[in-house]
């Protein structure tokens, strides 16, 4: 085939937003100054790079009536990690590319290594290294005790001579480490830039796509988390995880931000040893670390995270405030909740908070996107505010309402079972939340306006 004219287009270097000519404000991300011109080659959208890919440059695509399209998802398999496979919504989907993000250091080499390992005995698997040298991930699989005999390994960082061994070695599933050092001849920049990292991302996701390979691709998050630039990649690919720490340096939470074939609020729980990344199969409690004694301004929450509970201790601080505004801080969750249940305390509890700094913190590195905390953060700041401490054995949940009222979240009873079963003995939920049936050892309050559950406690 012959070699099209290379084309030329600018690029915001904050988000991959494409654009015909030069502009001074990104109108995606609305960055200033961040449009660079990049050359970019001859390999897209149709051409092939040089060592032809069968099946690559495209023949013409018949249309189909969507009935008669076969839905039949080519079956799943397992990475051997009932933790991994969960956040990916049931095991690898063939052809699906998978982007695992995380800070230096998360432990993403480590969790591809040791599932590609494994993976290797039933398929046929290539991990790509453009990272480490292969003498030292070799030593790293021995000192973990993985077994070495069947994985395939490549130190390469060019795009396209991956592929090249990988049409060779036809693997069931590739791991490319990082697509930060990627590159691809004839793109216009240098490798970790935009153009080279969507590039590289694009062409080897086209590979995936078009063999049924399972791609799975590291990339470093910078320190405002993002990946090379936000949305740079999170359209090529179909799954991103995030790999990222908790305060307890031990343990890593794996999180699904894009799933084509699963949930997104699903949750995967490592611990890191030293022997490798170790699953954690019930990790409800390992969020709880509270002492003996009692303090005000703290209770447990049971979130709902995926399809099982979290317990959470969420704190409190309310502190006279210094300052003409008063502050409103919140780490691990939605700050302009906080003002929202600070208004309704006042407006239906009525309790003053205006004149006071509040910090609300969920503790151990959790970040909350449920409503379900509403409740536990309201009473936490109450008793903070009137320095009373709430008793150790107490949880609650449930969301509060502008009018007040508190209304039920979903799974309520397995939420009160997962307390029980943690030795938690009294509940203020939602009334609706309420479980007919008694659950043995947990007394449940159940509260239909903020000014009930300020009474139970
Ligand atoms: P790594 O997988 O190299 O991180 P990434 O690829 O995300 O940059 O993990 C490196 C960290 O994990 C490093 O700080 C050491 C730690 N680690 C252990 O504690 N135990 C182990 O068995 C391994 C392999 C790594
Ligand atoms: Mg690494």
């Amino acid at each position: 085939m012959a070699k099209s004219k290379s084309r030329k287009a600018f690029v915001c270097s904050e988000c991959g937003s494409e654009s015909s000519k030069w502009q001074g404000q990104c109108p995606d991300c609305k960055a200033w100054n961040t449009f660079k011109e990049i050359n970019l080659g001859s390999s897209r959208p149709h051409a092939t790079p040089a060592g032809n890919l069968s099946g690559f440059a495209g023949s013409l695509a018949a249309v189909q009536a969507l009935s008669e399209v076969s839905a039949e998802e080519a079956p799943r398999f397992s990475s051997g990690y009932s933790e991994l496979d969960r956040v990916l919504g049931g095991g690898f989907v063939p052809g699906s590319a998978v982007l695992i993000g995380g800070h230096p250091g998360a432990g993403k080499s480590t969790i591809l290594l040791q599932t590609l390992c494994h993976v290797a005995s039933n398929m046929n698997a290539l991990y790509v290294s453009g990272e480490e040298s292969l003498q030292q991930i070799a030593a790293r699989a021995r000192r973990l005790g993985l077994p070495t005999d069947r994985l395939k390994m490549l130190a390469e960082t060019s795009a396209e001579r991956i592929i090249q061994v990988a049409e060779q070695e036809k693997p069931g599933i590739i791991v490319i480490d990082s697509i930060q050092v990627m590159y691809m001849e004839g793109v216009d920049s240098a490798p970790g830039g935009v153009a080279q990292v969507r590039e590289s991302a694009a062409f080897l996701t086209r590979f995936a796509k078009q063999t049924g390979t399972v791609l799975l691709i590291v990339g470093h998050v910078t320190k405002d988390n993002s990946l090379a630039g936000p949305m740079t990649l999170s359209h090529i690919i179909d799954t991103q995880l995030m790999l990222g720490n908790t305060d307890d340096s031990r343990f890593r939470i794996m999180r699904a931000t894009k799933n084509r074939f699963g949930q997104v609020n699903e949750l995967g729980i490592f611990a890191m040893t030293e022997r490798g990344l170790k699953e954690v199969k019930n990790p409800s409690a390992i969020f709880l670390s509270r002492g003996e004694e009692t303090t005000s301004g703290s209770i447990i929450n049971v979130l709902w995270e995926g399809t099982r509970p979290l317990l959470v201790e969420i704190q409190a601080l309310v502190v006279e405030s210094q300052l003409g505004n008063p502050r409103r801080v919140t780490v691990g969750m939605d700050q302009n909740r906080l003002a929202m249940l600070l208004a309704v305390l006042t407006r239906h509890g009525g309790i003053f908070t205006s004149d006071q700094d509040v910090f609300l913190n969920v503790v151990g590195g959790v970040r909350i996107t449920e409503t379900s905390a509403d409740l536990a953060g309201l009473l936490a700041i109450v008793s903070s505010l009137r320095d009373n401490p709430l008793p150790q054995d107490m949880i609650a949940f449930g969301e509060v309402g502008l009018a007040g009222e508190i209304r039920p979240v979903a799974n309520g009873q397995e939420r009160l079972i997962e307390a029980a079963k943690h030795g938690f003995k009294k509940a203020i939920v939602p009334v609706a939340n309420k479980p007919r049936k008694d659950i043995p050892g947990i007394q449940v309050i159940g509260v239909t306006k903020l000014s009930d559950a300020l009474d139970a406690i």
